[in-house]
């Protein structure tokens, strides 16, 4: 309910009883006859487990099909919006079906349901957005899909399950007049295509593409400039191809960029310094290149990076002080690197650091405090080579801590007892290191919290 209507509703049940008030609300939008007939008979031709759907359930004619779950209507009474994601769904849905009377339809999500024929929905011109992610459909991609022109938003992420294709049609005829999109996920689809011919095909198609999201397609060429032109992107995931031999510099050019994920990617050389500095850049994930050598530099201006996976990769160098500029900073990953030297006390100084791994790597020295870090909740420095011991300043004012390891590396002293008053602690590994005193005592019940 917007402002308004919220003032106006409370305004009229002070003076009046509230059936009046009830109808009239009704009143303002009010499904017409024909398309709450349209969607009995859809609800009727779907098949679906009565036991997990939610929406289709609860539809019946007493009440205005407006007000049903899943359905939005504009003000004449049109439904615009269906949304029966999660309701179970099997078969397919064919021209008989009464989806085309529903020629209003703006967005139609049939998400996360098990549709294993064909669907029918091109004589729906008026879509915008149409989210078929998950939906159980397997095959080639159907090229009547191309028809939808007025397409913002299109999802066709599939699961490991289903193997979804663009072979016949390719990515070129789904795409080339399809030119209204801003959002484009094909996740798990196999896009047959050659080398990088993929880059120039949506860019030259999607000039408006401001979402990208090609996880796991099968694509087998480096990212090539031809992608360039497309200014306003702001995501791109690419994880799970194999984009070696990219230039990875290009990623600097995309002004706009908010998040690049490019996870097992094959991605070889040194990752540009450059990157770190884009003012916009808010996710970074280049974790599982093995190949790729990433080093942290100096100085950045970025105060947007929030989240930084760089796990499993051939980076090394040492975290400069500076890192502390990334005042955003919720989620470090550089576990499994050769990252070495001391741990900067200033990597706890951003207030939204939440997790921290540093595991597996060549740290040495002693661990800063963590403490002015409040929102903490997992440190991971096990498998590396610091020293020193813990003081009970360390985890001072850490309410919300459930996860510590510190363990195989060459850590002495006692062990502060604050350690074991920490009200969310759930996990500890202290093992392998040189403490005194009563380790084992303290440590066994909470390691058995532990999630391996
Ligand atoms: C619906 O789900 C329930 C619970 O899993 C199951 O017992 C029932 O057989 C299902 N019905 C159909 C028609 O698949
Ligand atoms: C129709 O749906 C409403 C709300 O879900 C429910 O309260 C009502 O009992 C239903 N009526 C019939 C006839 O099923
Ligand atoms: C659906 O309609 C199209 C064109 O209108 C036709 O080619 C196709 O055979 C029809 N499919 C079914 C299952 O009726
Ligand atoms: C779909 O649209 C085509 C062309 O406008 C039309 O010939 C066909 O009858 C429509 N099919 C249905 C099932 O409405
Ligand atoms: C499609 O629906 C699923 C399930 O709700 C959601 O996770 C996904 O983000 C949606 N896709 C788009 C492009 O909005
Ligand atoms: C795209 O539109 C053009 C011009 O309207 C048309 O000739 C072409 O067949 C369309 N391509 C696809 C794949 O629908
Ligand atoms: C990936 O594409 C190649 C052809 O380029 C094909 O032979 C292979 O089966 C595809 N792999 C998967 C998992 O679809
Ligand atoms: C990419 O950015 C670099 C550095 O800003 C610039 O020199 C180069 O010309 C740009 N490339 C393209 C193709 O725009
Ligand atoms: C990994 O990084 C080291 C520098 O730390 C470099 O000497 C080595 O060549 C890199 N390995 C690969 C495969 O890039
Ligand atoms: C970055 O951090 C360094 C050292 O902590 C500091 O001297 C410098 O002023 C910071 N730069 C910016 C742009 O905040």
């Amino acid at each position: 309910m917007s402002q308004t209507q919220y003032h106006f509703f409370f305004f009229i049940s002070m003076l009046l009883p509230f059936f009046i008030v009830s109808s009239y609300v009704h009143s303002q939008i009010q499904c017409l006859e024909d398309q709450k007939t349209l969607l009995l008979q859809l609800k009727n031709t779907l098949v679906f487990n009565s036991s997990y759907s939610t929406k289709l359930v609860k539809w019946n004619k007493t009440r205005d099909c407006c007000s049903w779950d899943g359905i939005e209507c504009d003000s004449a009474g049109h439904v615009i919006t269906l949304n029966l994601e999660y309701e179970t769904i099997l078969g397919g849905i064919d021209n008989s079906s009464s989806f085309f009377g529903l020629r209003y339809l703006e967005k139609l999500n049939l998400a996360f349901n098990k549709f294993d024929g064909e669907i029918q929905i091109y004589n729906l011109t008026h879509l915008t957005h149409l989210n078929l992610s998950h939906a159980g459909f397997g095959g080639q991609v159907q090229i009547e899909l191309s028809r939808l022109r007025s397409l913002v938003s299109l999802d066709l992420s599939a699961t490991f399950m289903t193997v979804l294709k663009l072979e016949h049609p390719n990515l070129k005829m789904l795409v080339q007049n399809l030119t209204g999109l801003r959002e484009l996920k094909l996740d798990r689809v196999d896009i047959l295509a050659q080398g990088s011919d993929w880059c120039l095909v949506i860019s030259s198609s999607l000039p408006n593409l401001r979402i990208l999201s090609l996880i796991d397609c099968n694509l087998s060429g480096p990212l090539d400039p031809s992608l360039l032109p497309l200014y306003y992107l702001s995501v791109l995931r690419l994880d799970w191809n194999n984009l070696s031999p990219s230039v990875l510099a290009l990623f600097a050019n995309f002004s706009s960029l908010t998040t690049l994920s490019l996870c097992h990617c094959s991605l070889q050389g040194t990752f540009p310094a450059m990157i770190f500095q884009m003012p916009t850049l808010q996710y970074l994930d280049l974790s599982l290149n093995e190949l790729l050598s990433v080093t942290v530099p100096q100085f950045f201006q970025s105060r947007s990076l929030r989240i930084m996976f760089l796990s499993s990769t051939n980076s090394s160098g040492s975290l400069p002080n500076s890192i502390s500029n990334f005042s955003m900073l919720s989620t470090i990953d550089l576990s499994g690197c050769k990252f070495s030297g001391s741990i900067p006390s200033t990597l706890f100084n951003p207030t939204e650091l939440t997790y921290v791994y540093l595991s597996g790597n060549f740290f040495t020295g002693s661990i800063p405090p963590f403490h002015l870090s409040k929102k903490l909740t997992h440190i991971h420095l096990g498998n590396n080579r610091l020293t020193g011991s813990l003081s009970s300043t360390h985890f001072k004012g850490l309410l919300n801590l459930e996860y510590i390891d510190l363990g195989y590396n060459m850590l002495g002293g006692s062990i502060p007892e604050s350690l074991f008053g920490l009200s969310s602690l759930q996990c500890l590994h202290l093992s392998k290191n040189q403490f005194r005193g009563a380790v084992n005592e303290f440590s066994i019940p909470i390691l058995l919290a532990c999630i391996p």
